[in-house]
């Protein structure tokens, strides 16, 4: 259903599971989609542009010049033509260009090009799918909000057994289209989050800071802006980045900042997701010149309180406007948690667990428990910080919604 009518790029690169992109087109053309292939020189060493211009009726895209006449093919047009990008396979070495914008050919500066949500479906033998390199051009599409379609276990080109194998085109079709059919319930609503650590200054070139990575409150972000909410995403120093168009972002540094730029902008919201690792307390004292070594000697930093953002919401909000705050606790972790939401007067409190092997700073991933004001409890397995940014929302605002 929701594939029908939609314009649909599909990249193809130079790997033996290239000849799985006919089904995939074949798939894509069943449902109603238009298919416009872009091969890279590399992908036509393993299919043919005759098979797969057949199976998807359009000329497939290779070079940027038709040799014969001279035509050029717009990269730009297509990125505003498609409604979606995937690419399956992708090789190593196309997830390498596609993550540092080396655009050496058709398929990669139509992907520079593109306005629509793109996936990648790697396929590589399985140590250059584990290697280094490979998982860090992997995690900076995924912080570029690329979707990864995580390739499966099994029997691989080289004979070997393992993680590479590209994901089955039914799969990937069901994938794209669990997406297209996600939820548009957060339309018009106007979500503000807090996201990151905040620096607290000592000097011109020290601070206190935490581990915070910001990924839960990124994640959060996008969840939100893909399911049309307005997010205004107000975060600490982060190396993450994003690119959704509903997602308008201010980067601040200290508590106080935070703090002035939330309490502006919260009458006008709906919601406030208020992740961020705020730093209690910040140096009482800031000097403009460089603490210096003292031989021997100690040295103490007097601290002092900085604002609480979230109970300021809390003090302000109208019915309305729904709150969800975070809590890490390292004992008794629902009470302090409860006792938090009823303190800080949230709707809902996410409750981060440090107890668990991948969850919390930094980690991609995260378990959580999320209590309510009305005393329910929502427990939840480990899961990417999407999902988990997924489960939060689907928890918080269809609770809140039907409660009204
Ligand atoms: N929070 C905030 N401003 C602060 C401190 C915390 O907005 N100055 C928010 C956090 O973003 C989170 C919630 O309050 O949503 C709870 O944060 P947490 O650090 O667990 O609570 P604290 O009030 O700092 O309590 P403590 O550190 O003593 O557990």
């Amino acid at each position: 259903m929701s594939l029908k009518g939609k314009h649909i790029v599909l990249g193809i690169t130079g790997s033996i599971a290239a000849y799985k992109s006919a089904t995939l087109t074949r798939l894509l053309i069943k449902k109603g989609a238009e298919v416009q292939i872009v091969i890279t020189p590399a992908g036509k060493e393993f299919i043919t542009p005759v098979t797969l211009s057949a199976l998807s009726g359009k000329p497939v895209i290779s070079e940027f010049f038709a040799s014969g006449d001279g035509t050029w093919h717009s990269h730009v047009e297509l990125g505003l033509w498609a409604d979606l990008m995937i690419v399956a396979p992708a090789t190593a070495s196309t997830i390498g260009k596609m993550a540092n914008g080396i655009a050496d050919n058709m398929l990669i500066t139509t992907y520079l090009s593109m306005k629509a949500p793109v996936f990648v479906a790697p396929a590589m033998d399985l140590d250059m799918y584990r290697h280094i390199s490979t998982q860090r051009n992997i995690g900076m599409l995924r912080n570029d909000g690329v979707h990864i379609i995580d390739p499966g276990e099994g029997e691989l080109a080289s004979h070997l057994e393992g993680k590479g194998r590209m994901e089955e085109p039914e799969k990937i079709v069901a994938v794209v289209e669990q997406f297209l059919d996600s939820p548009n319930d957060l339309t018009k609503k106007k979500i503000l989050i807090t996201a990151g650590p905040t620096y607290e200054r000592i000097d011109p070139v020290r601070f206190i800071g935490n581990f915070s990575s910001g990924k839960m409150g990124f994640a959060l972000a996008e969840e939100c802006a893909s399911r049309g909410a307005e997010v205004l995403l107000i975060t600490g120093p982060t190396a993450l980045s994003l690119s959704h168009p509903n997602i308008r972002r201010v980067d601040v540094e200290s508590a106080r900042e935070m703090y002035d730029a939330a309490i502006k902008t919260f009458p006008e919201m709906d919601a406030a997701i208020l992740s961020a690792a705020v730093a209690d307390y910040r140096p009482a004292q800031w000097t403009d010149e460089k603490i210096k070594r003292r031989e021997g000697e100690e040295i103490t930093i007097t601290l002092t309180p900085n604002p609480d953002i979230a109970a300021s919401l809390g003090k302000i909000r109208k019915p309305h406007q729904l709150i969800i705050g975070f809590a890490l606790e390292t004992s008794n972790e629902e009470s302090n948690a409860g006792r938090k939401m009823e303190k800080k007067n949230f709707d809902f409190i996410v409750l981060n667990s440090l107890q668990d092997k991948g969850a919390g700073f930094g980690y991609d991933t995260n378990k959580v428990t999320i209590l309510s004001r009305k005393g329910e409890k929502h427990s939840f397995e480990l899961k990417t910080k999407k999902e988990v940014a997924k489960d939060i929302i689907d928890t918080a605002f269809t609770t809140f919604e039907n409660s009204k």
